[in-house]
């Protein structure tokens, strides 16, 4: 299974700086063969960004979708506005969500049916706090939002499916887990997926690791036969450093 590394950029880049990077990308992704690059810059990119990379191997990606096609949903964006975008990912139940927002599990599971419904790829992440870790419910939290997200989810849509555990604590600290836990964690996602799913389709989910990944770390997570990539918030900011992350990684399987 090929590694997917994917640029969460959050809340940054302007038309202009979202221009300037995807051209400066464009000119490594020969250096990055091998490897499924996708950016999720916010909406407001996402035209310039598909008018740059359409055509390239570099993939688009949102950073979250409503759970309805249409309707009267003040600020919120649907599926099919993504798709004629040209995106094909979307990451569904970020922490900053969950924890920010305060997204819920049910809406959480809406949405990996919305994105799934209208041809989307969910990125769907999962992963406990510091009290959670510290509590040693790891594992019992990060059940708890695999089953209810996929709940009702056909087991043949699973290899659209890409799981990204994320570390609540790890995510803008530059504290990265530990690959030896990131391991355990992402092995027991697998667990998960295999008694809900059957071996055959949960060996199919691409399962990253993200929380404080950098070219320096990347190829201890990605070494790893449970992980096949990353979800990159900091460090896919710059072009220059979001390509070196991407080769070290190609470097390391
Ligand atoms: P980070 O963010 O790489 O800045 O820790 C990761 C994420 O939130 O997806």
């Amino acid at each position: 299974m090929g590694l997917i590394i994917a640029a969460n950029w959050k809340m940054h880049k302007t038309t202009a700086d979202t221009e300037e990077f995807c051209r400066a990308i464009l000119q490594d992704v020969e250096k990055f063969a091998g490897v499924e690059v996708l950016i999720c810059p916010p909406y407001t990119s996402l035209p310039a960004a598909t008018n740059i990379l359409g055509g390239s191997s570099l993939k688009l990606g949102a950073q979250d979708l409503h759970w309805e096609q249409e309707g009267a949903f003040t600020g919120e964006i649907a599926g099919p506005m993504l798709t004629d975008l040209g995106v094909e990912y979307v990451i569904i139940g970020h922490s900053e969500r969950r924890h920010v927002i305060g997204e819920d599990d049910s809406r959480i599971r809406a949405k990996v049916k919305a994105a799934l419904e209208c041809g989307l790829k969910p990125i769907l992440c999962v992963g406990e706090t510091e009290a959670q870790r510290e509590a040693g419910s790891t594992n019992s939290v990060i059940r708890q939002q695999l089953l209810s997200a996929l709940e009702g989810m056909a087991a043949g849509d699973m290899d659209e499916l890409v799981i990204a555990y994320e570390p609540v604590w790890a995510i803008g600290t530059g504290k990265a887990a530990q690959p030896g836990d990131a391991d355990a964690a992402c092995s027991f996602i697998r667990e998960v997926l295999a008694k809900y799913a059957g071996e055959e389709m949960a060996d199919k989910v691409r399962i990253q690791y993200g929380g404080s990944v950098k070219e320096k770390n990347i190829d201890s997570f990605v070494e790893l036969s449970s992980i096949q990539g990353a979800l990159v918030g900091g460090a896919s900011l710059e072009a220059e450093s979001f390509s070196a992350l991407i080769q070290a990684a190609r470097k390391a399987v």
